[in-house]
């Protein structure tokens, strides 16, 4: 490989290695092993397997290709192989099984060695779902594919030969947690009675080696506080919400059980579980002689702060550590300004990101679903591709996503992976993110491959998926739809009943998906079909505007959300006697009074949440998008960290002011999709923005100052190299340096400058001191008397 710079200087030719893992299903010899077969209605108890084998000599190239049908944890003469948890993910199982490869050479000796694992039942054949949820969905017996190659040479496989035993943990399931006996030992995959294992059918789902990164512990977290609660149990605050584990650093008693039951909230001091439904997220540990420092359960993950512990009197802040688990994509974006709160909320965002990319992109860590649901990461991908390199991990889910939708005849399944169970309806926003997210992806990564690949899904969806009105082409007004998902005006148990017309949101989006799926086929070339797309969209806004507007630019639901959709996804019939214009400037007009009249205060769900405040910076109306940022009441954003909300929550109040947890049966305290509102501070605030489709080769800076933000500072570390973005305001001046790497291009423009002027910049950094002036903040109300009085209201 060689690579030649900007200069045509060529450098010099470097040997470019490339290994490639097993490619073909006759590449495998191993079989998959097992237990003789359990009880299918119990939770299956976890199990080890073990094989001796022997090795000539040590010092050569050693891979240990592995996957589970459930979830692995393997071990190479008595040390853990790799740092990988939950192995091996969870994929569409049904059709595609991921395997990891481990260089083993440093752990093998030579002559005899011990090849284990402990094998779970996990995502395969553990419980999943909502109202008692499904067991036994991917397949009814668990086990472990491993082979492992000295030099491209078999030594080891699973097959009859190898040995089953249980071992001390008891169970391990995904929303129950873990019971672990410490009396049983493990140590080394040699205690405890050994029987044959069986041997079972070679799956017909495709291994697959991963473009995803696999699940790591990222962060360690301390306990901050331990509380004794009103009725008198001890409960430590982590002082942060997280998905993850709790690992045992200090020394318990060394008899009795302790029980640590996890949870994101107190209400009214005591732990707050109600809205974990189902699960029971609690780890149990029965104690012995035998030593449980550096304990942490080994199939299963909580989101939580809190963690309620009986069975250890004394226990110190420094007895257990939070292990923070995500998929271990790279951290891509920062973003940092003058004021406290927002940069606490930017925070929250960045952490419900972590806990909602455990192995699949989620809804929640916490309770009984934990699900893939399409909705969220479709209204959310944007915000996350800025913040992590979401290439590898939206790049596989994608592929399952293709993969159950053509199970289902072209509906995208609410969640993926699908579990099969009845949640298979066609439902816009959600079935969208197979358009919409593939193109977020594509945006932030110029992966034209994944385009391609996803390019029959779009049709898919857009031919067979929708249910259709047969005369219009819109969304069949008998298929219910989610709406604008937990607007704040819905009431507590329909969260689907938002203000906004659920049909014309469902619209909205399938001319926003038509006019994507355009862009689509024409980034691959697929020109006559991106010219059917953009017909097919206009002929739908045409229906749309019969449908929902009035000839004056009224439209059925007067709300944020509708509007913000129109004017975000531009959404305006041909220009018509310059109709366009005057729908254009009507629809703006009123979403600023529908802002100030409901005092700057949120009306939007997961529909309208990603785009209100880009919306309102769009059409001019900047300062109302910062009041609304800045806005401290519930629903704001800013509410919910004056409440110490530390991830994003489910819904704008799922706390009440008076600390009690919404009644509603949904009701997380981490859910990412109202963080979408970091893109606003990404691209407005920070002023950094990537042009649609163009993989980070050009971006346009343009910071919008406003509200009581000094100064602001954002960064992405693109495909090309890190962009930046730092802006202050001192004196009446305004300095702001731009960073753009190589091979990348910027188009500037600087607060102040005069309407229309701007620069290109290519590589560099760049800096710009220009005189200006603070725009007037806050913006008025229409009836000050009738305005409540809110002293400190913008105090950072
Ligand atoms: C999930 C949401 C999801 C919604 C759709 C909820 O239970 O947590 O995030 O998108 O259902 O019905």
């Amino acid at each position: 490989m060689r690579v030649q710079g900007n200069d045509d200087v060529w450098t010099e030719w470097k040997q470019l290695y490339v290994e490639a893992g097993l490619l073909e299903r006759s590449d495998w010899t191993a079989v998959p092993i097992s237990t003789p077969p359990t009880s299918l209605t119990e939770t299956k108890r976890p199990f080890r397997v073990r094989q001796t084998f022997t090795v000539p000599s040590s010092g050569s190239r050693a891979r240990l290709y592995i996957t589970a049908l459930g979830l692995y944890e393997a071990h190479l003469n008595g040390k853990r192989i790799g740092e990988d948890l939950l192995t091996p993910g969870w994929t569409s199982y049904y059709a595609r099984i991921p395997y990891q490869t481990y260089d083993v050479t440093e752990l093998l000796t030579p002559g005899e060695n011990v090849l284990g694992a402990w094998v779970g039942e996990g995502w395969y054949a553990g419980t999943l779902g909502y109202h008692g949820g499904t067991k036994n969905i991917y397949g009814e017996r668990i086990g472990l594919i491993a082979q492992l190659e000295v030099n491209g040479e078999v030594i080891a496989k699973t097959n009859e030969e190898w040995q089953w035993s249980y071992g001390s943990v008891i169970s391990s399931e995904i929303y129950n947690g873990e019971e672990y006996d410490a009396r049983l030992g493990d140590t080394d995959f040699a205690d405890g009675d050994w029987e044959a294992v069986e041997a079972l059918p070679f799956p017909s789902a495709k291994l697959f080696s991963s473009q995803a990164p696999t699940v790591r512990s990222v962060q360690t977290v301390k306990p901050v506080e331990i509380i004794t609660t009103p009725s008198g149990k001890t409960v430590i605050d982590f002082g942060q919400n997280f998905g993850g584990v709790v690992k045992i650093v200090g020394t318990p008693p060394s008899s009795g059980v302790l029980v640590l039951r996890h949870a994101e909230v107190l209400e009214h001091g005591e732990l707050g579980d109600r809205p974990l439904r189902y699960a029971k997220c609690t780890d149990t540990i029965r104690l012995s002689n035998r030593s449980v420092t550096g304990y942490s359960p080994k199939f299963t993950f909580h989101g939580f702060r809190y963690v309620e512990v009986t069975g250890w009197p004394g226990i110190t802040l420094s007895d257990l550590e939070g292990v923070v688990m995500q998929s271990a994509m790279e951290r891509a974006g920062t973003f940092e300004c003058s004021h406290r709160l927002v940069n606490r909320l930017y925070e929250n965002c960045v952490w419900s990101t972590m806990a909602n990319t455990i192995s699949v992109p989620t809804d929640c860590p916490q309770r009984d679903e934990r699900l893939g649901w399409t909705g969220d990461i479709c209204v959310f991908s944007p915000t996350m591709s800025y913040l992590f390199d979401t290439g590898g991990f939206m790049g596989e889910w994608l592929k399952d996503l293709a993969h159950d939708q053509n199970r289902l005849n072209g509906v995208v399944p609410i969640f993926v992976p699908d579990t099969g169970t009845d949640f298979s309806y066609p439902e816009a926003i959600w079935g969208d993110a197979s358009v919409l997210t593939p193109w977020d992806t594509f945006t932030a990564t110029a992966d034209l491959h994944l385009l391609e690949k996803q390019y029959d899904s779009v049709k898919l969806w857009l031919s067979r998926g929708v249910l259709r009105d047969p005369h219009t082409g819109l969304w069949s007004r008998e298929q219910d739809q989610l709406g604008d998902w937990l607007a704040p005006k819905a009431p507590p148990e329909t969260p689907n009943m938002g203000p906004t017309d659920d049909h014309l949101v469902a619209d909205a989006w399938l001319i926003h998906s038509t006019k994507t799926a355009s862009k689509i086929a024409r980034a691959i070339g697929r020109d006559d079909e991106a010219d059917v797309f953009a017909t097919t969209a206009e002929g739908l806004t045409e229906a749309f505007y019969r449908e929902y507007v009035t000839a004056g630019g009224r439209l059925v639901s007067d709300t944020q959300t509708a509007l913000a959709l129109i004017i975000r996804y531009d959404i305006f019939p041909a220009p018509l006697n310059g109709a366009k214009s005057m729908y254009r400037q009507r629809f703006a007009q009123r979403l600023v009074h529908l802002v100030k009249r409901a005092n700057w205060q949120v009306d939007t769900g997961f529909a309208g949440t990603p785009i209100i405040l880009q919306t309102l910076a769009q059409i001019g109306a900047a300062e109302h998008a910062y009041r609304m940022l800045q806005a401290k009441e519930c629903p704001s954003w800013l509410a919910t960290v004056l409440l110490g909300a530390t991830t994003i929550w489910e819904r704008w109040d799922s706390m009440l002011s008076d600390g009690t947890i919404n009644p509603g049966e949904m009701t997380s305290f981490n859910h990412y999709a109202l963080g979408s509102v970091a893109s606003f501070m990404h691209e407005c605030v920070g002023g950094l923005r990537v042009v649609e489709g163009s993989g980070w080769k050009q971006v346009l800076v343009k910071p919008e100052p406003g509200g009581t933000i000094t100064s602001a500072k954002t960064s992405h570390n693109s495909p090309l190299g890190v962009y930046a973005v730092d802006w202050r305001i001192d004196s009446g001046n305004i300095k702001v340096q731009v960073v753009v790497p190589p091979g990348g291009s910027a188009e500037v423009v600087i607060p102040g400058w005069p309407q229309g002027k701007r620069e290109m910049k290519g590589s560099g950094t760049w800096s710009w001191e220009e005189a200006y002036n603070t725009p007037d903040f806050p913006p008025k109300v229409y009836e000050p008397h009738f305005a409540p009085v809110r002293p400190n209201e913008w105090v950072p």
